[in-house]
């Protein structure tokens, strides 16, 4: 880790000193000095893929909510973020938050699932999303909504918070060790993932009646989907060779094409990845973490557990398999791409960007702009090569009041076909469509990245944004209420 301190963003005055230290940590990021309004906004540019035509270049990302019943309904909170969502003004909604296609594939006893019995209740989330979105920019012109379908694989825990259920493809030499799991933990066999993809199908098929315009096949984190792109030792036809390994995502999308021929399908993949990272304990001290270190990789060369990672150095990345990846998208006819690299379990620093750590997490190892910077140059590069898919950036939030001006910056130069949103739509959801129209940025509301949105939940607390949205303040306070009269 570099000695020089990390400069927080909230300090740097304004955009001539945010692009002086962006220059003086030596990092490739376009930031546009003026934000451009009205007709010429770059933001405004409708992209258009023979059927699919998305009226502006803004993004929502998918987050996991932690606030569904314990059916996989939608509750009050998950509807009022969904309206949130409308209110981004984003034309682009990829995936609203990653819904498991059954109760075993969940994440938490909380996550939604798409099942006939949640059926009116998914209906419900689309209709508040584009209510609000019409509210917001007048019509519903261009709005594409997808639904992100995932299975948790490794880091299901579908029934209750403290009891992890892992379904694994493979024994892996660290992620293994640090869930715990026995040498004779049970992998998935060649039946039970036939019966996942089955259950791929059946969601897609709800989400296409239910008006989504398509639905995200989920490849990224190390969730199911990713696992299956890293399983070079599992044998079967589902692990091996890189045909094999992408047997899954062929078998889903074969099923769902000859169901609802007229679905559109996109990916979300970890397009690079590391090693897994733990705090440095040398530098662990009165109950802070250190700095994330990387795991021994001591007699793990090469490295066979990973996607987008040089076998002979994992903590590099190599995109050669992540081309070829793109590659079978093309040939797939699936034309939304999602760009987002590793994981929350094992590297979050390089999934998303934060300065301050969930409280179970480690320090930064770096200047968490380098990991902007890296999200933001693989998807350049991945554009220049396939100028036919449609692109979504990911890990934006990081850059706090400077994210409108680089975001403009790189959709005009190509960067990235959309901009999508992540932390900051739990905060200031319209942030971009404000920067679009001219309305002054609200800069109270940008997300500092205080990670509490991934630590409440880790804690059982409904997800959202504790430190700037009241809300989640007041329903805090509401649930403690309610756990203090019930142990009266
Ligand atoms: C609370 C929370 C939940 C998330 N859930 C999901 C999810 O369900 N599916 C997914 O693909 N990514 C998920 N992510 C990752 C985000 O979509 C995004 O990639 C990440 O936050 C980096 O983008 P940002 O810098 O704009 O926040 C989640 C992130 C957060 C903070
Ligand atoms: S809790 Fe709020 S400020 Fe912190 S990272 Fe999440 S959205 Fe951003």
């Amino acid at each position: 880790m570099s000695e020089r301190p990390i400069l927080r963003l909230g300090t740097v005055k304004d955009v001539t000193h945010f692009q002086r230290h962006l220059h003086s940590l030596q990092l490739n990021i376009p930031c546009d000095s003026k934000l451009i309004h009205g007709p010429d906004s770059p933001f405004r540019v409708p992209l258009a893929r023979g059927e699919i035509k998305i009226g502006n270049r803004i993004a929502v990302q998918p987050m996991e909510g932690w606030d569904g019943t314990p059916d996989g309904n939608p509750s009050e909170h998950t509807i009022r973020r969904w309206r949130r969502f409308g209110q981004s003004g984003a034309k682009l909604i990829w995936g609203g938050e990653a819904v498991a296609v059954s109760h075993e594939g969940r994440a938490n006893p909380n996550q939604l699932v798409a099942a006939e019995h949640t059926r009116k209740g998914l209906e419900k989330l689309r209709g508040v999303l584009v209510e609000e979105h019409c509210r917001k920019t007048g019509s519903d012109d261009g709005l594409v909504i997808g639904l992100q379908l995932t299975h948790s694989g490794r880091y299901c825990r579908p029934n209750a918070h403290h009891k992890p259920e892992p379904r694994i493809l493979y024994h892996h030499p660290v992620l293994d060790r640090k869930l715990g799991l026995a040498p004779d933990h049970p992998v998935l066999t060649d039946g039970e993932i036939g019966g996942i993809i089955e259950q791929f199908h059946r969601a897609a098929k709800m989400a296409f009646e239910l008006g989504f315009e398509f639905v995200d096949v989920k490849h990224c984190h190390g969730y199911l989907g990713h696992e299956f792109l890293s399983a070079h030792t599992r044998e079967g036809k589902y692990g091996g060779s890189f045909e094999n390994r992408a047997r899954f995502l062929r078998e889903v999308v074969q099923g769902i094409r000859s169901n609802s021929a007229k679905m559109h399908i996109g990916v979300r993949f970890s397009a690079f990845d590391s090693v897994p990272f733990r705090p440095d304990p040398t530098l662990s001290a009165n109950g802070k973490l250190g700095p994330g270190i990387p795991e021994s990789q001591d007699n793990l060369i090469p490295y066979r557990w990973g996607f987008g990672v040089n076998s002979n150095d994992p903590t590099q990345m190599d995109l050669t398999e992540t081309i070829r990846f793109l590659f079978l998208l093309e040939e797939l006819d699936i034309p939304l791409v999602n760009i987002t690299a590793g994981s929350p379990y094992y590297n979050p620093h390089i999934q998303r960007p934060a300065l301050y750590p969930p409280s179970d997490g480690y320090q930064p190892p770096e200047d968490p702009l380098h990991g902007v910077a890296l999200h933001m140059n693989v998807t350049r590069q991945l554009k220049e090569q396939f100028p036919n898919l449609i692109f979504v950036g990911t890990a934006y939030s990081y850059l706090q009041d400077f994210l409108p001006r680089v975001a403009q910056a790189a959709v005009r130069d190509g960067w990235t076909d959309l901009v999508g949103l992540g932390r900051m739509v739990l905060t200031y959801p319209e942030v971009l469509w404000d920067a679009m129209e001219g309305n002054e940025i609200q800069h109270k509301r940008i997300c500092r990245t205080f990670s509490d949105c991934t630590t409440a939940p880790r804690k059982g607390l409904p997800s959202g944004c504790y430190p700037l949205d009241s809300y989640y303040k007041i329903s805090a306070l509401a649930e403690q209420l309610k756990i203090a009269k019930a142990g009266k």
